[in-house]
């Protein structure tokens, strides 16, 4: 089992667009038996294939460590891709960890969940705390969506700050050119600058998983848009195979 992580300190780059289309390729190309699950209180992950936020507190309960994954998971519409939707109980989720005081709580669930899954991908909240904290020790990868734009540099630079200050034994970074638009000069820039970081184009085909409820792979498979999440979840596993 490996634990994927969507993570950025800023919202609104993509990350949960890109979740929820990896967590869909590594169920239908790779037939993995994949667990996306939100970490987000503003939640969105679950939304963009149908699936409603859990009117209830049961994302939070999970970490009371009394188990309760049963109970929260929805399977998706589509094989072997089950869901894990954030509700409002994760708004306390950075105080009920500090006062659980279990630094990999969890990273423990997670790996309760490895029997029934082979990959998990955590939505990831924009934050820098305890939450993120917990999700860098239990990932084996982490994803950092950018916009081409001196901000998302900048966030990228925090990130790996905080993982050389706090986390002696990090997983490896793979940063993605988020929302690439070949038009804009900031855009190729960025690109030439960074040749190796995969590339997710701004399109509306993505936009609009928001009411297809469909990702981009399911919408229209032979799509570029299609294509670029697909890339992104080989170089993704090739990055888990090198270990
Ligand atoms: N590649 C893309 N092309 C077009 N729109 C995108 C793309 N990626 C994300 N979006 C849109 O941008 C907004 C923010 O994306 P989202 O994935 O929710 O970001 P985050 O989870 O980082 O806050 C959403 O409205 C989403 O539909
Ligand atoms: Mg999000």
């Amino acid at each position: 089992m490996a634990v994927i992580a969507v993570y950025s300190v800023k919202g609104g780059v993509g990350k949960t667009t890109i979740a929820a289309n990896l967590a869909w390729c590594s169920a239908t190309i790779s037939r993995r038996r994949t667990l996306l699950w939100d970490l987000d209180p503003a939640g969105g992950a679950a939304f963009l294939f149908g699936v409603d936020a859990n009117d209830t507190d049961r994302a939070a309960r999970l970490f009371a460590g009394k188990g309760g994954a049963d109970k929260a998971i929805r399977p998706s519409g589509f094989d072997r891709l089950d869901l894990l939707p954030a509700d409002e109980s994760l708004r306390g989720l950075e105080f009920q960890l500090l006062a659980l005081g279990k630094r990999r709580r969890l990273g423990k669930i997670a790996r309760a969940l490895s029997r029934e899954y082979d990959r998990i991908i955590l939505d990831c909240p924009p934050v820098l705390n305890e939450v993120s904290g917990q999700v860098i020790r239990a990932a084996d990868l982490v994803i950092v969506p950018l916009p081409a734009s001196p901000l998302s540099m900048r966030a990228l630079r925090q990130i790996q700050d905080d993982f050389a200050a706090n986390h002696k034994q990090h997983p490896p970074i793979l940063p993605v050119l988020s929302m690439y638009d070949a038009r804009r000069r900031l855009h190729k820039e960025t690109r030439a600058e960074w040749p190796n970081w995969p590339v997710i184009p701004m399109a509306s085909l993505i936009e609009r998983m928001a009411d297809t409820k469909r990702p981009a792979g399911a919408l229209a498979p032979s799509s570029p848009q299609a294509q670029s999440f697909a890339r992104l979840w080989t170089a993704v596993e090739r990055k888990l195979a090198k270990g």
